[in-house]
Formats: C-alpha cells, sequence, structure tokens
C-alpha cells in the first residue's frame, strides 16, 4: 500500500466499514458520529478518535486531507421496514445531502457510501436516482450495486446497495468485486461457549467467557413468531438487525413450525433450544474480530452498534476493489511514461 491513501469516515458508527479499510490497508485519519454511546467503543478498537458531531454542525474546513470519503448516512428514512418510505423529506435523509457537500468540499479521489435496499426500491429508485445525478454534478463517475454480504466471506444473508463515485479526472473504470459464488454458513459460531441470559442490563465482565457473549431475552412478538427465525449451520444467518428484540435465533435450535399462514411457534419438545444470538455472536456473524469489544451500559446499544454497521468482509472486499483499481491506473500511467 502506498503512503497517503487516508480515509475521512462519516457517519462511523462503532466502524465496521472503517475496520475494513483498515484490514485492506488504509489509514483512517478522521472519524465522526453524532452518538456518543459509540465513542468509548470506537476509541478502544481504533487509532483514530470518534468526534461525536452531528454532520450538520461539522466545519467542513476543519476536516483533515484525504484521498477518500467513506460513510453511511442513515438508513431509517429510506428503509422498506416498516414502511418508513419517506425519502429525503424526513430530516434523516436530507442528511444524505451534507454528505455530498462534504464530497465537493474535499474533492477526494474517491467515496464509499453504504445504504439499504429500500434506497433503490420503486418508492425511492427516482429521489435516489436525483442523488446519483448530483455526484455527477459535483465531478464524479458514480456506480452502484445491490450486493449480498454472503458472497463476500460474510456468515449472514445482508443486503445493501453500495455507492462508488471515482473523481471523473481519474482515469480508470471501477468495477464491483466479484464475490464467490456460494453463500457463507455459520460455522463461525460452532464451539463458542453458551452465552448468558439478560432482559437488558450487561452483566460484568468478568462472569462472561467471552466479552459481549450475553444474549438478550424477552418476549417475542406476534410479528416475530409470524415467520421461521432459525437458520441452519450450513445456511447464512438472517440479516443481523440492529434492534435487540428483533435478533434472530441460534442455530443450535430447529427450524421453527408452521401452525397458519403468519403464525409460527417453536418446535414442540426443543423450547429450550431457542434463544437469540448474542452481542458476540452477531458481531462474528458482521465478522468483527474477537478482540473487537464493545463498551454499553445497556445491552440494546451493543446490539445497535453491530447491527448498523456494514460487515467488515464486504467493506475489505470493496476497499480492495478500489485499491485494486487505483494500482491498475497507476500502472498504466507508468507504461506511457
Ligand atoms: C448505518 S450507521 C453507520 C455504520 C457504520 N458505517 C459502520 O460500518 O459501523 C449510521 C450512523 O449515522 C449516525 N448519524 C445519523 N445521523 C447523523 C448526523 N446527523 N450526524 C452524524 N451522525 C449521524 C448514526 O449515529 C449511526 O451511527
Amino acid at each position: 500500500m502506498e503512503e497517503g491513501d487516508k480515509i475521512i469516515s462519516l457517519f462511523s458508527g462503532c466502524g465496521g466499514l472503517d475496520l475494513g479499510f483498515k484490514k485492506a490497508g488504509y489509514d483512517i485519519v478522521f472519524a465522526t458520529d453524532y452518538a456518543e454511546f459509540l465513542k468509548e467503543t470506537y476509541d478502544e478498537n481504533h487509532e483514530t478518535e470518534l468526534e461525536v458531531e452531528d454532520i450538520r454542525e461539522l466545519d467542513y474546513d476543519s476536516l483533515p486531507d484525504c484521498d477518500g470519503i467513506i460513510g453511511g448516512p442513515p438508513c431509517q428514512s429510506w428503509s422498506l421496514a416498516g414502511n418508513h418510505l419517506r425519502g429525503s423529506e424526513d430530516e434523516r435523509g436530507a442528511v444524505f445531502y451534507n454528505y455530498i457537500e462534504i464530497i465537493e468540499h474535499k474533492k477526494p479521489k474517491f467515496f464509499v457510501a453504504e445504504n439499504v435496499p429500500g434506497i433503490i426500491s420503486k418508492s425511492n429508485i427516482e429521489e435516489f436516482k436525483e442523488i446519483i445525478e448530483k455526484f455527477k454534478e459535483i465531478g464524479y463517475d458514480v456506480k452502484y450495486k445491490k450486493m449480498n454480504a454472503s458472497y463476500y466471506g460474510v456468515p449472514q444473508e445482508r443486503k445493501r446497495v453500495i455507492i462508488v463515485g471515482i473523481r471523473e479526472d481519474i482515469d480508470f473504470d471501477y468495477e464491483f468485486p466479484e464475490g464467490s459464488d456460494e453463500k457463507m454458513g455459520q460455522e463461525v459460531l460452532r464451539g463458542m461457549p453458551e452465552s448468558k441470559p439478560t432482559e437488558g442490563e450487561p452483566h460484568d465482565l468478568e462472569d462472561l467467557e467471552l466479552p459481549n457473549h450475553e444474549h438478550y431475552v424477552g418476549g417475542y412478538s406476534s410479528r416475530y413468531m409470524s415467520r421461521n427465525r432459525v437458520r441452519s449451520w450450513d445456511e447464512p444467518a438472517y440479516t443481523v438487525q440492529a434492534n435487540a428484540r428483533h435478533q434472530k435465533i441460534h442455530p443450535k435450535a430447529p427450524k421453527m413450525t408452521k401452525i397458519e399462514k403468519d403464525n409460527w411457534k417453536f418446535k414442540e419438545g426443543h423450547e429450550d433450544k431457542y434463544r437469540r444470538y448474542s452481542i458476540r455472536e452477531a458481531a462474528k456473524l458482521q465478522t468483527f474480530p474477537d478482540d473487537f469489544n464493545l463498551k454499553y451500559d445497556k445491552v440494546r446499544d451493543g446490539y445497535k452498534m453491530i447491527g448498523n454497521a456494514v460487515p467488515v468482509n464486504l467493506a475489505k472486499a470493496v476497499a480492495e476493489s478500489i485499491q485494486g483499481n487505483l494500482r491498475k491506473e497507476k500502472a498504466t500511467i507508468k507504461e506511457f511514461t
């Protein structure tokens, strides 16, 4: 990796995207998010300290020089979940435009943005195309792709739209990484010690065999019980959620039994096997390393950090694909000089 591949991370969360870029050899020189509760976790696990600031208040001139900007503006307002199809009229959606302003101000060689598939759904696609046009207006060639993390070394079915912009004066055609032919199963969870149940208060660390290896217990809503929520060992897990209550069931339990349409139950005689993933397991399904320690006062914040993250291995695959292309471009220049 040549010197100078510096990254500004916006909407950093606990830094899944950042870690993937770091593993690919980039340096994160600045990271920011407005959620104070993330800071301890971010600072403990990354070399850069998290700047806690609302992006709308960020002083663009204070940002360091960089080669790339990465970030995942909030997805709530674009999400298909719960039919919240409000698009950028919603204030949280409008934050996307701050992201564009920062890119225009810093003019990095490239940027990467991540969002939920809802951003390119029928109801949002027109607005999405407007966003793409804006990126073009400020001088970027933009490509996007709905990627399923399970083809990129992630044991989880997680579809996300990745948007990559390359500054138009840089002469190469970005291509998304190909990924493998087969989806990854959940074998990474095998052999782990049993996790500890909690209703929301974290255990003392000494109480846990592995850090963050505690799972939320609480009622299962009728919505939760309207589908099977168990994937077997050889299948990728369902998408890791940001909400403690919505975590799916560990694969040691058999698949659920259908009673009727939208009404399922735990398999009779096996009820004791059903429990949600622990935070540590959710982190493993998001391909965070085992030494990535999460700090939180409420168990729900642990799940939230992990569930909001870009899987590290997916981020790394995207990071490497850009790096490869940049190298290609440099090699081409060399050939002709
Ligand atoms: C999808 S998460 C990003 C996850 C992160 N890229 C990762 O891989 O771990 C979006 C983040 O945007 C932050 N956020 C939302 N609105 C913001 C704002 N106005 N200013 C700064 N951060 C904001 C949230 O706190 C959240 O952590």
